[in-house]
């Protein structure tokens, strides 16, 4: 994978510009909220052992999934989002926050989790050419332990809209990547969500 220096600096100073630069926790407006709620109703109804989410922001998803699971890592390239998070997760035991990069995670990480989330992430990995995408959907597979699920969710409007094209495109690469079947695909206000199982390699003799 590659240094991501850019992007790093880049999502430090939109946390310093703005104490909630996405309205995660705004109680005006709500879409964050629901947005969240909604993605946690599509998950299997089983707890999970170990989840991680992945661009975690200000960890108000890790919280919810908290809830569903025994021990939950929220991973964020910004230290600030991380500092924050950790923060208004104190109540939360079995939540932890650490800084990471989807495009630099340690392999220490491999096959760890039997749940990942990313929710409105991937569409700011500059470049996101086709390379790039299956170099990190097949990552994103590694993190899973045989079977694990990773829900991951994009904004989405209208089909035309070029920002509706890369959400797209980006549950395509998911879907058409052989380490996962689809078990689910829905279209929410306004974002795509896709449900996906990990397919366990068979390994040649
Ligand atoms: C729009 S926010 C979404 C936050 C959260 N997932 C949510 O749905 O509320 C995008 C987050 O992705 C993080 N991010 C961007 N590029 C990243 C990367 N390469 N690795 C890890 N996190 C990244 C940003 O710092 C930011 O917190």
């Amino acid at each position: 994978m590659r240094r991501n220096d850019g992007a790093r600096a880049a999502f430090e100073a939109v946390y310093s510009e703005s104490a909630d630069p996405w309205a995660s926790a705004s109680h005006h407006y709500r879409y964050q909220s629901l947005k969240y709620d909604r993605m946690i109703a599509l998950l299997p109804r089983r707890r999970f052992d170990n989840a991680l989410d992945l661009g975690c922001g200000l960890g108000l998803l890790s919280q919810k999934l908290a809830k569903r699971a025994e021990h939950v890592l929220g991973l964020d390239i910004a230290t600030a989002a991380i500092d924050r998070a950790r923060r208004s997760s104190a109540a939360f035991p079995n939540l932890e926050f650490e800084r990471g990069d989807i495009l630099n995670l340690p392999p220490t990480l491999n096959g760890k989790f039997d749940l990942v989330v990313v929710a409105d992430v991937l569409y700011y990995l500059s470049p996101l050419d086709e390379q790039v995408l299956k170099s990190v959907v097949r990552r994103i597979a590694d993190l899973l332990s045989p079977g694990g699920i990773c829900l991951l969710a994009n904004h989405f409007f209208f089909s035309a809209d070029p920002d509706s094209k890369v959400s797209r495109n980006i549950h395509r690469s998911f879907s058409d990547c052989p380490r996962f079947e689809v078990m689910s695909e829905h279209r929410r206000a306004f974002f795509l969500a896709t449900l996906l199982s990990e397919q366990p390699q068979l390994v040649s003799a």
